[in-house]
């Protein structure tokens, strides 16, 4: 083939693209397990915040971050029977992923369904903080849809499993100044020391349209809204809702306080 043959140029770019796209495809395989470790990193920079370990988890290096994580106690829970799992490993399980497969996961009842979520894991990892022995916070994962993008956050709850110690949210695509407000530091500060459960056991936490005074007894379940961010914060409210009511971590809560289970 000579040089200016059109059959060689068609060789050469049909040969060149395919190089191109085996290096393109084999790092992307390469680098993704990075990819996933930087994504738990991050994660766990929220997490370590929330479980109450440091106060200032953005300016942890990455090393810091993985030794306060180190010091929890990472649980896998059966949701549908409220029992510890000991069958599953905490440190390589995803209920993102479960929540996917058939036989790990259930389908949702539309009228529980209200996170939107459709399916989830029937297992889930949760995070004990303790001193000595002793319970002081208990880390509890929360998603659903918000108005454009799944939410997905931590409750820490103080060891009555009822008030609540923090919240955060690490993985939301609201929209900037507006439904990303959840994100915001000082809305977080209006969920601590709230309540999720009445005596009966109901939840009945939820975010409120109408000004909540925080000293008074008859709002003690609640939070302020978001101005302008009512459907974000609608379904931030449906998520705990949904994860602290009889489909969610409700089981789990009864057998833990019956059987004291620490
Ligand atoms: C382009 C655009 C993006 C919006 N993004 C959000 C959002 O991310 N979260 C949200 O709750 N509301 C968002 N809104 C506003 C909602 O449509 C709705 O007006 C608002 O949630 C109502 O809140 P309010 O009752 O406090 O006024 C957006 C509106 C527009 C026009």
């Amino acid at each position: 083939m000579t040089n200016d043959s059109p059959l060689k140029a068609i060789v050469v770019v049909t040969l060149t693209a395919l190089l191109c796209s085996i290096l393109v495809t084999t790092s992307v395989i390469q680098l993704q397990p990075i990819q996933h470790a930087y994504k738990d990193l991050e994660r766990n920079r929220f997490l370590v915040e929330v479980s109450g370990l440091t106060n200032n988890a953005a300016a942890l290096s990455d090393r810091d971050v993985i030794g306060l994580f180190q010091k929890l106690d990472a649980r896998i829970i059966n949701l549908d029977t409220g029992a510890f799992d000991f069958v599953h490993n905490p440190d390589t399980f995803d209920s993102s992923e479960a929540a996917a497969d058939l036989a790990l996961s259930v389908a949702i009842p539309a009228n529980l369904d209200i996170a939107k979520l459709n399916r989830r894991s029937r297992f889930i990892t949760i995070f004990l903080v303790k001193d000595d022995s002793e319970l002081k916070r208990m880390v509890l994962p929360i998603y659903g849809q918000g108005m454009w993008s799944k939410l997905y956050g931590f409750i820490a709850l103080e060891s009555d499993l009822n008030t609540i110690a923090d919240v955060t949210f690490y993985e939301q695509a609201e929209t900037a100044g507006i439904g990303d407000q959840i994100l915001n530091p000082d809305w977080h500060a209006l969920w601590r020391g709230r309540r999720l459960y009445d005596d009966a056991g109901t939840v009945r936490f939820d975010i409120s349209h109408v000004r909540v005074n925080p000293s008074s007894p008859n709002d003690r379940f609640h939070v302020d809204a978001i101005s302008g961010a009512t459907v974000t914060t609608d379904a931030v409210s449906n998520m705990v809702n949904y994860w602290f009511g009889p489909h969610g971590y409700g089981p789990f809560f009864e057998s833990y306080r019956r059987l004291d289970y620490r």
